[in-house]
């Protein structure tokens, strides 16, 4: 007989500009942004090997994304888990802005 699993849950950790998925005690995964005014500029995306393949990194950004939209800013998909994510999920093409030249150099920045 198989576990049951947690379920997973997200959470925004605004200290560590990122959103956290944990799945019981355990932190799983999480993806990272910078704020730019209004946009928020997601820029990596991890899951731990131990929950790889499961489609938490999927739950993660969906989560992550429908705050975005909560909080009335926008998505700007520098990291590409995000990015293609969003070539399969148009419905939050009304806030998705493009990865500019300009939004790359003031991350670049921002991340020393
Ligand atoms: C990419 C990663 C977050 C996926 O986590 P996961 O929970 O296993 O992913 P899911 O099960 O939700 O989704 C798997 C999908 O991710 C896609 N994927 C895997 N690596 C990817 C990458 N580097 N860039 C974009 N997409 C990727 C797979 O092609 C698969 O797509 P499909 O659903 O169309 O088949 C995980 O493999 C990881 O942490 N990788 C190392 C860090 C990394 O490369 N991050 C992405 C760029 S910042």
């Amino acid at each position: 007989m198989s576990e049951t699993q947690a379920t997973p849950t997200v959470r925004r950790a605004d200290d560590r500009h990122r959103y956290e998925i944990h799945v019981g005690d355990t932190r799983a995964g999480l993806t990272a942004y910078r704020d730019h005014g209004t946009q928020r500029v997601f820029f990596h995306t991890e899951v731990d090997d131990a929950f790889a393949g499961q489609g938490l990194a999927s739950v993660l950004v969906r989560e992550a994304l429908a705050d975005v939209r909560a909080l009335g800013l926008r998505i700007v998909p520098v990291c590409p888990y995000v990015a293609k994510f969003l070539t399969k999920h148009t419905e939050f093409d009304d806030i998705t802005d493009p990865v500019t030249p300009e939004v790359r150099a003031w991350l670049a920045a921002q991340l020393g």
